[in-house]
């Protein structure tokens, strides 16, 4: 079995729409409630063992959205990188932003090298939010990240999207019918119990008949 020290947890945030939707509220509102949910994660994330977080916020599929929706993404991304950035130094998280920036509004671009700059010594936690990411598209441009080990995906779809198809060959999937704005640390905590009470073998045989 292969051993290794790091955790690599990517989640795909889904359901930030129909959350909103169920309590009469914009879809906008979902979002921002689903800021929140990543707040949450990533603070509980390396006491659960975490060493990579990786977290998809906007596929290369998702500019096919509203252009009105598109504009409170991006800027909501923003604000998220603006006003996190002390936090996430504070609490050791390094953050990257992974995907194209050439099609990302210019004070997107700006707000992701200054938070990349002022958490750059974090050493706890990477932090990855993949915006404007294409699995399939990073493949043929050779960016790949590492192995993942836990894929969860919230809101009900059991699918990739397009999210880190290369590096998650041999990890572990974990759905719920939760809505990402719902999601937190005892959700969390349920998706890494379940991983660890899986036998992972890597194409090899079951721990136990591997004498
Ligand atoms: C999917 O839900 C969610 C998105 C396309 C956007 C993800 C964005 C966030 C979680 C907000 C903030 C993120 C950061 C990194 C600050 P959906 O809108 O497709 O929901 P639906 O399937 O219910 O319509």
């Amino acid at each position: 079995m292969k051993q290794s020290t790091s955790f690599h947890v990517a989640i795909v945030m889904d359901g930030n729409g129909r959350w909103a939707r169920r309590r009469g509220l914009p879809r906008s509102a979902g979002h921002r409630a689903g800021a929140e949910a990543v707040r949450r994660v990533v603070k509980v994330a390396p006491g659960c063992g975490i060493t990579d977080l990786t977290l998809y916020a906007f596929s290369s599929d998702n500019w096919s959205r509203p252009a009105a929706e598109v504009t409170t993404l991006m800027r909501l991304f923003a604000r998220h990188l603006r006003t996190e950035t002390a936090e996430l130094a504070a609490q050791g998280v390094k953050l990257s932003v992974v995907g194209r920036r050439d099609r990302l509004p210019r004070s997107l671009v700006s707000a992701i090298a200054a938070a990349e700059g002022g958490t750059a010594q974090g050493t706890r936690l990477t932090l990855r939010i993949a915006v404007d990411y294409s699995g399939r598209e990073a493949i043929r441009a050779g960016a790949l990240l590492p192995d993942v080990d836990l894929l969860i995906r919230t809101g009900g779809e059991q699918r990739l999207s397009d999210f880190l198809l290369w590096e998650c060959a041999y990890a572990e999937l974990w759905f719920t019918e939760r809505m990402w704005p719902d999601f937190g640390a005892s959700n969390l905590a349920a998706a890494i119990h379940e991983f660890h009470s899986r036998d992972r073998r890597f194409g090899g045989l079951p721990t136990q008949e591997a004498v």
